[in-house]
């Protein structure tokens, strides 16, 4: 009974541990950022004033002060702060002057100088699942109010107005503003669990392993993104062991997206098949012609059974998915496969297999960003092994052909693999990021984006 019990628990305990595949955790500049540039774009502040100079039913007349406006509401300064494990604290400070007539006939001005803040509490929608705020306890607070009233009439005059219009009717005034604002920064997260393509061979979708946190200097979003084939087949994340991390070193404040190796991983085997190859040509870059005849220089065996030269066909079949590794500073791309060598034939007349070799090696990985892509080119690192499979020459010694198969991959399979690569990996959109800047650093089994405002 107990183990049952142990292997329901267990089980829930590896889901809730399973490694997100990508984290993002975001700074102070890039919330700013948005926050300040949803202001611009709701045009909140011609909204507030448009606003404030309504007439509104619950505000009674300042005695012996008559045809009252607001005349200017000031840019509103927004300062945002974490909250650790509720959201951002933020404050606009504002201000509006009012103008009227005193029953002298005189000008009046009041400069009324404002806060208004709120938190801006950060939930996971139940209806998107994407992350949303949410603002509570919006308060204003007035930081000074400036008049040019005659100094007798003032405490007064000004206490009825603080009352009866400010501590009033400014907080539904004003705390809508907030709640405008967000609403156009919650919609900049809108397609950030959007179906993103891999090429024609598949596609990943962003989705949030948990409600955002919120720290002392950012938010992080865990993500456990869904790869999936053409067909509708998941291709699940494998369990690296140890959880990726951001560098300890990174600046504070500062906005970092981590992909784990695993991820990388599980993107890369919608290519796989991608990754196959038949390569008919005979002269190939820098490499001596693709005939029966070179190979005989490395194979005795072959210019028994050709004495004529003929030229190769090679084949290459990646039979496991391909594997990112990751160390710090370096990356590399792990192949198994065979790798079949055919001597060509007459036209219309199948090619003759000669040996079929298991092959493992690896490729160097470097990243770069273009646009919402992550992009790869490799090189060859190591041919790490050659085993024959068969032969239709006789036995032979592969290790032979170790500097002849090493110089083909380098020149003709990894163009190829590169071309492949080209469709590039979609990374998260959210927040309208811009990842041209992003510097990019490996780490322990993940590549991390430091993200840049342009
Ligand atoms: C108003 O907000 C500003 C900017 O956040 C802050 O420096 C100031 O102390 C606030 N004043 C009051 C009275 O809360």
């Amino acid at each position: 009974m107990l183990w049952i019990l142990c292997l329901a628990l267990c089980g829930l305990l590896t889901r809730t541990r399973a490694d997100p595949g990508a984290l993002l955790r975001l700074g102070m500049d890039i919330m700013n950022h948005e926050v300040q540039s949803a202001m611009e774009e709701s045009h909140i502040l011609e909204k507030m004033a448009a606003e404030a100079s309504k007439k509104r039913p619950g505000v009674k007349p300042i005695k012996g002060i008559t045809n009252m406006k607001v005349k200017d509401v000031l840019l509103p300064v927004i300062s945002l702060s974490f909250t650790p494990g509720v959201g951002i604290f933020q404050c606009v400070s504002t201000g509006m002057t009012i103008t009227g007539k005193s029953f002298m006939g005189k000008n009046m001005e009041i400069i009324v100088v404002l806060n208004i803040t709120a938190t801006n509490r950060l939930l996971q929608d139940e209806e998107t699942g994407l992350p949303k705020f949410k603002s509570e306890g919006c308060e204003v607070i007035l930081v000074s109010v400036k008049t040019n009233l005659p100094s007798n009439m003032m405490p007064n005059v000004i206490n009825k107005f603080l009352d009866s219009t400010l501590h009033k009717v400014l907080p539904g005034l004003m705390c809508p503003a907030i709640d405008a604002v967000l609403v156009y920064v919650n919609r900049k997260w809108a397609n950030l669990n959007a179906l993103m393509p891999v090429g024609q061979m598949g596609s990943v979708k962003y989705v949030l392993t948990s409600i955002p946190t919120t720290a002392a200097s950012y938010i992080q979003v865990d993500f456990s993104p869904v790869v999936q084939q053409q067909d509708g087949n998941t291709i699940e994340l494998a369990d690296a062991g140890e959880a990726p991390e951001f560098p300890a070193d990174s600046a504070e404040g500062s906005s970092q997206l981590l992909l784990s190796a695993a991820f990388l991983t599980a993107e890369l085997a919608l290519l796989q098949k991608s990754f196959n190859l038949n390569i008919h040509e005979t002269t190939i870059g820098e490499l001596p012609p693709q005939t029966t005849e070179t190979l005989a220089g490395f194979i005795p065996e072959v210019a028994e059974a050709y004495p004529k030269p003929k030229p190769l066909v090679t084949q290459i079949r990646i039979n496991k998915p391909p594997k990112v590794t990751m160390k710090t500073g370096k990356s590399l791309l792990h192949f198994h496969g065979t790798l079949e060598m055919f001597a060509a034939r007459r036209r219309g007349k199948t090619p003759v297999s000669l040996f079929l070799l298991e092959v493992h090696f690896n490729l160097k990985i470097q990243y770069s960003v273009h646009e919402d892509r992550l992009q790869m080119a490799t090189s060859l690192g190591r041919l790490l092994s050659l085993a024959r499979e068969s032969s239709s020459i006789g036995a032979f010694d592969e290790k032979e052909l170790t500097g002849f198969i090493a110089d083909f991959l380098r020149e003709a399979y990894i163009p190829a693999v590169n071309d492949v690569l080209q469709v590039g990996l979609p990374l998260p959109n959210f927040l309208d990021m811009n990842y041209n800047l992003a510097e990019l650093d490996i780490v322990e089994n993940a590549l991390v984006l430091d993200l840049k405002l342009d």
